[in-house]
């Protein structure tokens, strides 16, 4: 019988996962699917209830529901609960509904595969946002043992509330003060919409940063952000918004489907040549 998996969104219909998921279907020889649901908030929990229903084994969540998916579910691993939101969903054999959250795990897999020197040695790494990726990347850093992680956001509260969320190892900085304490950092990540087409270019001069640092962006429409571009131009090794992406997927579809797919430069260049369509 046919396992089929879908995404849910509102809307939804800018999501990359089906892209992931059918080429790995097809790669593997899967005898499954890999659907969209554009579902409206006040609908999710009724669509959540009926998965089964709807023929699915388990889904993707994306915005805006990844906090009211966690809710919604019967048990939830560490990490969504940390997180404090969900991507990642399957139903168990007695029909009940688990969650997991799989973006921490790709955004850290990416970066062991991209930058493999990434935590040697790092000193403090710094994070610019404070909202859910954020969260999800705290999260990774301090669970691969990054020491110390000083955190700017523009609205220095929502910092704060995470700081007291993940311990001291989280410091929260004034966003005036990003470029300056750069100096300190092995490692400096953009968790913000900036950058993205369409959105203003991050604002950071980065010249106090150490050479040998990592630079990541979670961004990756465009590939190369103006923050990569400058990086990559004074010989910081950087790091993409996709590879993340590709990662995140593969617990899901391993979970869904039986096999744990590989994510290779002909899976990442198939989903780049969907980058400029909806
Ligand atoms: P997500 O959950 O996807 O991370 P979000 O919660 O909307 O998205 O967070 C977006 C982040 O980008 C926030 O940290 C936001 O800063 P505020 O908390 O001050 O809103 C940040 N951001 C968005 N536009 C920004 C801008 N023009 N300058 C600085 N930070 C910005």
């Amino acid at each position: 019988m046919t396992r089929r998996a879908c995404v849910i969104g509102w809307p939804v219909e800018h999501s990359r996962s089906p892209v992931i998921h059918r080429y790995w279907l097809d790669e593997y020889g899967i005898d499954g699917a890999y659907e969209k649901e554009a579902v409206k908030p006040e609908d999710l929990d009724r669509f959540l209830q009926e998965l089964s229903g709807h023929g699915y084994v388990g889904a993707n969540v994306t915005l805006p529901h990844k906090e009211a998916a966690l809710r919604a579910a019967g048990a939830a691993d560490a990490a969504a609960l940390a997180i404090g939101a969900a991507n990642t969903l399957w139903l168990d054999e007695k029909g009940s509904l688990h969650a997991s959250n799989t973006d921490a795990y790709g955004f850290v897999t990416n970066l062991d595969a991209e930058a493999p020197q990434w935590n040697e040695g790092i000193g403090a790494a710094m994070v610019l946002g404070a909202g859910g990726a954020a969260r999800a990347i705290l999260y990774g850093l301090l669970a691969a043992g990054v020491p110390r992680i000083l955190l700017a956001n523009r609205t220095k509260a929502k910092a704060e509330a995470l700081a007291r969320v993940f311990g001291p190892q989280i410091e929260s900085i004034d966003w005036d003060g990003r470029a300056a304490t750069l100096s300190a950092c092995g490692l400096l990540i953009n968790t913000t919409s900036l950058g993205m087409t369409g959105q203003p270019p991050l604002d950071i001069d980065i010249s106090a940063l150490p050479r040998s640092a990592v630079v990541a962006d979670i961004v990756y429409a465009p590939l190369l952000t103006p923050l990569l571009v400058e990086a990559a131009k004074r010989g910081n090794a950087v790091v993409d918004g996709l590879g993340m992406l590709l990662h995140q997927a593969v617990p899901g579809f391993e979970r869904w489907f039986g096999v744990r797919p590989h994510v290779t430069p002909a899976l990442r260049a198939h989903v780049v040549a969907t980058l400029g369509e909806t």
